[in-house]
């Protein structure tokens, strides 16, 4: 039974919503974003911050939530790939990963999504070097990369048409 009294406030801006939650001191942000606020499409794989597969965005920049204590994230700003849609219309790199045949089972998928759009935020055209490190530690069991590292340089080619 969790003492009320160890119990905490957080605020958090999560896809441009504003949240005020309760939680335990040990939740992770990955328990705060799938079990308190139901956005599912943050995965859980290892758990232990090896896979890369529950990353979010965390004030811009990438993080493993699972290793992120949610009171950590307190009055910090989330986005996960929930937050990437447009007024119902997929984001350019989740429109690349399909175009180029990167998501197979898909469980990686959101955390690769994330991780492109912090890398593409802050360099827009990426050299190979540069995308390999930014997904440097994210696992995927179906695609064998190739295809994923084709996305990310067609996602980058379709921001850079969408933004002339
Ligand atoms: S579930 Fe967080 S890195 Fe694997
Ligand atoms: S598409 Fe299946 S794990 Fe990556």
């Amino acid at each position: 039974m969790i003492n009320p009294q160890s119990m905490h406030s957080i605020s958090i801006k999560v896809n441009g919503k504003h949240y005020h939650l309760t939680i335990p001191p040990y939740m992770s942000l990955l328990e705060v974003i799938r079990e308190e606020l139901h956005l599912t499409g943050t995965k859980e794989g290892c758990g232990s911050g090896e896979c890369g597969a529950c990353t979010v965005i965390l004030d811009g920049t990438p993080v493993r939530s699972c290793l992120v204590l949610g009171v950590e994230a307190d009055k910090k700003e989330i986005i996960t790939i929930e937050g990437l849609r447009d007024r119902g219309k997929l984001h350019p790199i989740q429109e690349a990963f399909i175009e180029a045949d990167a998501v197979q089972c898909g469980f990686c998928s959101p955390g690769f999504i994330l991780a492109v759009k912090a890398l593409l935020d802050r360099n827009p055209n990426p050299v190979m070097s540069e995308i390999k490190e930014a997904l440097g530690g994210h696992l995927c069991r179906c695609t064998g990369y190739e295809s994923i590292f084709k996305a990310v340089k067609l996602a980058a080619d379709k921001i850079s048409k969408r933004s002339k």
